[in-house]
Order: structure tokens, then C-alpha cells, then sequence
């Protein structure tokens, strides 16, 4: 699962099955911990996050099964503190901190992991879970917490929008004593999907998907099913394979209403789109796409996570365009290894600038992030000649089944 052999002077054409998020079931299920009756959980996409992601849980005491449908019961969660290396693999494994302190006062984590794509630090996380009582110390990487009795609701301004402080907040405050609303929060639709999994289990939250999240805190939450909403990213993603290689795709079981943003700008590149209740249709007509020149920012505006397929787009692109990063402050590296495919770039400050250029060179790459992945893979499909993409796990960190979607969209990958 580490290197991929990529034929490449291909179409990507045809349908694809999107898969359940992967940042909304990664904090849906370390939301279980709030709990002590059992919960069960659909559309789960096979990832490795979710493996490790699982594999805490379980390590908490948790009791896991998995058929089509995750089964979790964390009544017996007796550990309260989660080791280096579980912790620190995924940026997820914050989500741990809040609902261990709401639920059972106390919890010791290492640092969370992630992709390299910045310092991602904790800070938003820590001051949240402070206003509403708890006690932080970090020390060695390890966080220490605990809390005397309830968490205290409180009025909370987020001094930076943070999709993971967010949801850490929202979190604890379920369980608190009193009214917590968090201002300025993020909206992107995992919150929403998160705030919604929690009042399907009794917490009471209102405004998830607004810069005002309201959250009345209750004593006990109770068991209930949840089904993942469509990986947004995923879509993206696909969508881009298809205008990079001139094809038509239709996405399928996908929600075309959190790719608003994304779909504007594919239509400015010259893609003719058409949606559905859960699909999306792109059509190239033989075309190469029109450069862009976008900015990303918080839902709903251009995803961070969709920054290394737009630029892949515009280096096959008819004309310049650019791109400026405002989420992330390192999240250029897979740009070096796109150069080394004939890619005409410019990097300045946190804005990448492409030259549109007819058609890469295949050459052996390097993936060093999730969202990085994803874009060489694509790229190798296009590009003249076999590539080799080394480092391939990032992929599967949080894409399910990659390799074996673009195989039937027509592309020649082999997993060696
Ligand atoms: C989530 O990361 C996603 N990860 C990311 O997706 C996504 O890019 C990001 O949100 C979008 O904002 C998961 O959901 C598992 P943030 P998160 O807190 O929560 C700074 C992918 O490829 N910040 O919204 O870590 C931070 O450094 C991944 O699927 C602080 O300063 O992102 C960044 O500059 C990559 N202090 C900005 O805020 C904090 O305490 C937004 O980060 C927290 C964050």
C-alpha cells in the first residue's frame, strides 16, 4: 500500500460512488465517548484514520463491531489517557480531551498528529475547554486535564475560526451546566453533522452551521444511529480528475449543496455542470479547463482542502492562474513534485501561481500529505509516460478505495 504504478495519457469518464465523510465521522465517533449507551453508525468510510481513530477508542476501553454498520459501546471506558503512538498519528485524536473531561472529569493525551501542512497547534482547543472550568496543563507533549464537577457554560469568542476548536468546544458544553454559545465558530457541514449526531442522542444545540452555536448543556446523553453525510472533498476531488483529463463524471450519492463554491469555479473553468438530489454531473466536452485565480477560506468559501486540485488544475490549464492559501501555512509541498512533471509554477509568499502547460511528463513522485496524494495520483493519470507515486499511505488515510474508483473512471493503477 506504499507505492502506486500509474499508466498515465488518460480520460477519467464515468460514475463514482462517494464515500461517508472523513471529517465528520472522525469526530462523530470520539463524540461515542460523551455516552454510556450504545450508539451505531453508517456510511463510515474505510480508511486508516478511522482504523487508528478505532483502535483509541478501544484502547479507552471501548467495545467495537463492525459489520456494514459500526456498533460502539463506550460504557466500559475505564483508561483515561491516550498513548503517543495513537495519539499522535491523527490530528483527530484531540477530540478525545473534551468528551473524556465532560464525561468523566479527567483525561491525559498525548499531542495530536496530522499532516505536515502547518504548525497546527492547540491553543483554540485548550482556551475553549479552560472557559468552561477545566484545568490544562501540558507538559513532555502530554496534555493533563481534569475538572472539579460540571463544565460551566459560558459565552466563548473564537479568536480564529478552527473547525477542530469548534467541535471540542461544542463537545464539552453538551454536558455542561448552563448555556454555552460559541461566536465566531466555524459552519462547514462536519460541524452540522456533528451537532446533529449529538442531538439525536439528547444534547440540545442550535446554530451548528452558523458563527453562533448555541448549546444547552443536560445531564446524561443516550444511545442512537447516525448515518455519515457524503465526503464533500472526495467529490472534489473526482471532479477535478474529470476536468483535468477533459472527461465527464457523474458523482453519485454525494450532497451537492456543500460544494456550492467548488461548482462556481468548476463552471468558470469551463465545466458544464449539471446536479441532483445526491449527484453531480461534470462535463469537460473535450475542453481543457480556463485558469483560475481563488482564494480558499472557511466554509463556504473555497475548501483548504481542495487548494492542491485547483492547482492542478490550472498547471494544465489554457491560460495563468493562481492560488492563495489563508487556512494553512505550509501546505504548498507537493508543488516541488508537480515542477519535476513539467509543472510551470511560482511559489510567493502563501499564493502559487501556475503557467497552463498542454501536458505533464511522467516522473517518479513523492507524496508527503493526504490532499497532496490525491493530487499526484491525478496528475499521473494525465501525465505522458508511467509514474511512480512513493509514500502512497497518505492516500488511504482519507480516501476510500482511490485506486479502484479512478480504475473504473479508466485510469491504470496498480498498487505494488
Ligand atoms: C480540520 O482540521 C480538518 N481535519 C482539515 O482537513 C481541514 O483542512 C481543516 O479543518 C479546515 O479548517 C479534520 O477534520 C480531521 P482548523 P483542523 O482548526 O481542525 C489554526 C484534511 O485534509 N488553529 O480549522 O486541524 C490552524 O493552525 C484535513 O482532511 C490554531 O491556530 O483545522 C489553521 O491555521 C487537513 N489553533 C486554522 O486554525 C488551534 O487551536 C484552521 O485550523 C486550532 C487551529
Amino acid at each position: 500500500m506504499n507505492k502506486l504504478c500509474i499508466q498515465g495519457n488518460k480520460h477519467l469518464n464515468g460514475n463514482v460512488i462517494i464515500s461517508g465523510s472523513k471529517n465528520a465521522a472522525l469526530p462523530i465517533l470520539f463524540m461515542t465517548i460523551l455516552t454510556e449507551e450504545k450508539i451505531k453508525i453508517s456510511n463510515v468510510p474505510n480508511l486508516t484514520d478511522i482504523q487508528i481513530a478505532l483502535k483509541l477508542l478501544i484502547h479507552l476501553g471501548a467495545k467495537i463491531k463492525k459489520d456494514k454498520i459500526l456498533h460502539i459501546d463506550t460504557s466500559s471506558i475505564n483508561i483515561f489517557c491516550a498513548p503517543y503512538y495513537l495519539i499522535n498519528k491523527i490530528r483527530a485524536s484531540i477530540w478525545t480531551l473534551g468528551p473524556l473531561l465532560a464525561r468523566f472529569r479527567k483525561a491525559k493525551i498525548f499531542l495530536p498528529g496530522g499532516c505536515k501542512i502547518g504548525s497546527r497547534p492547540i491553543d483554540l482547543h485548550i482556551h475553549g475547554l479552560t472557559q468552561l472550568g477545566a484545568t490544562i496543563n501540558i507538559n513532555k507533549n502530554y496534555i493533563n486535564a481534569h475538572v472539579k464537577g460540571r463544565f460551566q457554560g459560558k459565552y466563548i469568542f473564537m479568536e480564529k475560526i478552527s473547525v477542530g476548536a469548534t467541535i471540542t468546544i461544542m463537545s464539552a458544553a453538551t454536558l455542561a451546566e448552563g448555556l454555552t454559545i460559541i461566536d465566531n465558530a466555524a459552519c462547514e457541514p462536519e460541524i452540522i453533522d456533528t451537532a446533529k449526531f449529538l442531538n439525536s442522542i439528547g444534547a440540545n444545540i442550535t446554530g451548528a452551521g452558523s458563527k453562533k452555536i448555541y448549546i444547552h448543556g443536560v445531564l446524561k446523553l443516550k444511545g442512537g444511529t447516525h448515518k455519515i453525510i457524503p465526503d464533500r472533498i472526495e467529490t472534489g476531488t473526482f471532479l477535478i480528475g474529470a476536468t483535468i483529463s477533459k472527461g465527464y463524471i457523474i458523482c453519485h450519492k454525494t450532497e451537492p449543496k456543500h460544494l456550492t463554491n467548488v461548482l462556481i469555479h468548476l463552471s468558470k473553468s469551463g465545466a458544464k455542470i449539471t446536479t441532483g438530489k445526491d449527484w453531480i454531473k461534470l462535463d469537460m466536452r473535450g475542453k481543457r479547463p480556463k485558469s483560475l485565480n481563488i482564494k480558499t477560506a472557511p466554509y463556504p468559501g473555497l475548501p483548504t482542502d481542495m487548494q492542491s486540485q485547483f492547482t492542478l488544475l490550472n498547471i494544465i490549464s489554457t491560460g495563468v492562474g493562481s492560488i492563495t492559501e489563508t487556512i494553512f501555512e505550509n501546505r504548498f509541498i507537493y508543488a516541488s513534485e508537480l515542477i519535476k512533471m513539467g509543472a510551470k509554477i511560482k511559489i510567493k509568499n502563501n499564493t502559487i501561481t501556475s503557467f497552463g502547460i498542454p501536458k505533464l511528463i511522467s516522473s517518479d513522485v513523492l507524496c508527503s500529505d493526504l490532499r497532496g496524494s490525491a493530487t499526484l495520483i491525478l496528475a499521473s493519470c494525465i501525465a505522458i509516460g508511467v509514474t511512480i507515486v512513493n509514500h502512497a499511505h497518505h492516500l488511504f488515510r482519507g480516501y476510500d478505495s482511490f485506486p479502484d474508483k479512478l480504475n473504473k473512471l479508466g485510469a491504470d493503477i496498480k498498487i505494488i
